[in-house]
């Protein structure tokens, strides 16, 4: 039976590759997107589907119980994903309310709606942040939250509000947590589109520390593929571990970057520090390995698809580099040498 999914975020980075997952699927009824467009929300990443009737686009706040309960009267939706938050660290030490707002009142929002009306799923995208940083070894799903700045806390607020929807309602809730994506559209403040477009415009890499933090990576294509498996094969009051299996150093990504592109090494600036930076994040992901679920696509292939993606997009990313997002950089990067 064809599906209705409501999708929060669907015009950031993963929301809108998962959008773009689904619409290739003939097994999908209607994808509803429910998107706020803050800075990191742009339209021109699902423009393909402005006149196709198996897409609405609405303009709103998670947080707006109003449209959210519309959307469910109206779409009657078999499940919800949601993506929607503010996902930038940094901007969460800067400003931390908006995070609170959002990720945490909006995904309460969400949760008491479909508690309320019914759905086969609600998928709540929580992030391998909220464990916290770990020296050696992995985190499974069973161990504690310690997240350690206001966004990961936020989520991680989120992510436990949505089990005890499932462990006190019965909603039938499953959490992911997936660990750093990278790929398409993602817009050029996080680490790998920054670097890249930095280093076309010939313009300084601000690598924090001494930029031996280690992050995992994983295709986001790989992400949109575990949600679906997931929705299918996933246990409700359930979470899930989604790793890429490729641990790096930020310097190595950096590096892979400017060999890639052919640019100098001495475009690399050390910079003070991020407030809090939690050293290393890994995950344990055999309980989704068990069920079925691999990634597919190998790093050193998926790292050069998406740097030539941004080489050949300068019309996608250019118009986020002036303006707003500008005056953002140039206060919170402060050079070292
Ligand atoms: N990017 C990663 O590496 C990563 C890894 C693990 C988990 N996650 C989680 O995945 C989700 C998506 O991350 P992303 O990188 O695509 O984020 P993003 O910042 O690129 O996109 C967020 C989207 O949410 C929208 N939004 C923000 N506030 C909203 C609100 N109040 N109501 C409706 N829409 C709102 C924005 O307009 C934007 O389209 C987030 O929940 C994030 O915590 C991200």
């Amino acid at each position: 039976m064809k599906k209705t999914y409501f999708i929060t975020g669907g015009c950031g980075f993963i929301g809108s590759n998962f959008v773009h997952y689904l619409m290739e699927q003939e097994l999908v009824e209607r994808v509803v997107n429910l998107d706020k467009l803050t800075y990191a929300g742009n339209p021109a990443n699902l423009k393909q589907y402005d006149n196709d009737r198996r897409y609405h686009f609405i303009h709103g706040d998670i947080c707006d119980k109003k449209i959210v309960e519309q959307i469910f009267d109206q779409y009657k939706p078999d499940y919800l994903v949601n993506f929607a938050a503010e996902s930038h660290v940094d901007r969460s030490i800067g400003k931390p309310e908006d995070f609170i707002q959002t990720d945490i009142f909006g995904a309460f929002t969400l949760l008491e709606a479909a508690r309320k009306h019914g759905l086969e799923r609600f998928i709540q995208i929580s992030t391998d942040e909220v464990y916290g940083s770990i020296v050696s070894g992995s985190f499974r799903e069973t161990d504690p939250l310690m997240p350690r700045n206001p966004y990961s806390a936020s989520k991680a607020g989120a992510d436990r509000l949505a089990y005890s929807y499932y462990a006190t309602y019965k909603v039938p809730v499953i959490i992911t947590r997936a660990s750093n994506n990278y790929g398409p559209y993602q817009y050029p403040e996080k680490l790998i589109p920054l670097f890249v477009t930095n280093a076309m415009e010939d313009k300084p890499l601000p690598l924090y520390g001494d930029g031996k933090n280690v992050r995992d990576w994983l295709y986001v294509e790989d992400h949109c593929r575990a949600i679906q498996f997931v929705i299918e094969k996933g246990a409700v009051g359930e979470v899930y571990n989604i790793g890429g299996g490729n641990e790096l150093m930020n310097v190595e990504i950096t590096r892979t970057i400017l060999e890639h592109l052919g640019k100098p090494e001495s475009l690399i600036r050390y910079v003070d520090d991020r407030l809090g930076h939690d050293r290393r994040y890994s995950l344990n992901c055999e309980k989704l390995n068990k069920l079925g679920w691999r990634p597919v696509h190998v790093f050193e292939q998926a790292i050069k698809d998406t740097i030539d993606w941004y080489r050949e997009h300068e019309d996608w990313w250019r118009p986020l580099k002036t303006g707003e997002y500008l005056e953002y950089y140039k206060t919170h990067y402060k050079t070292l040498s």
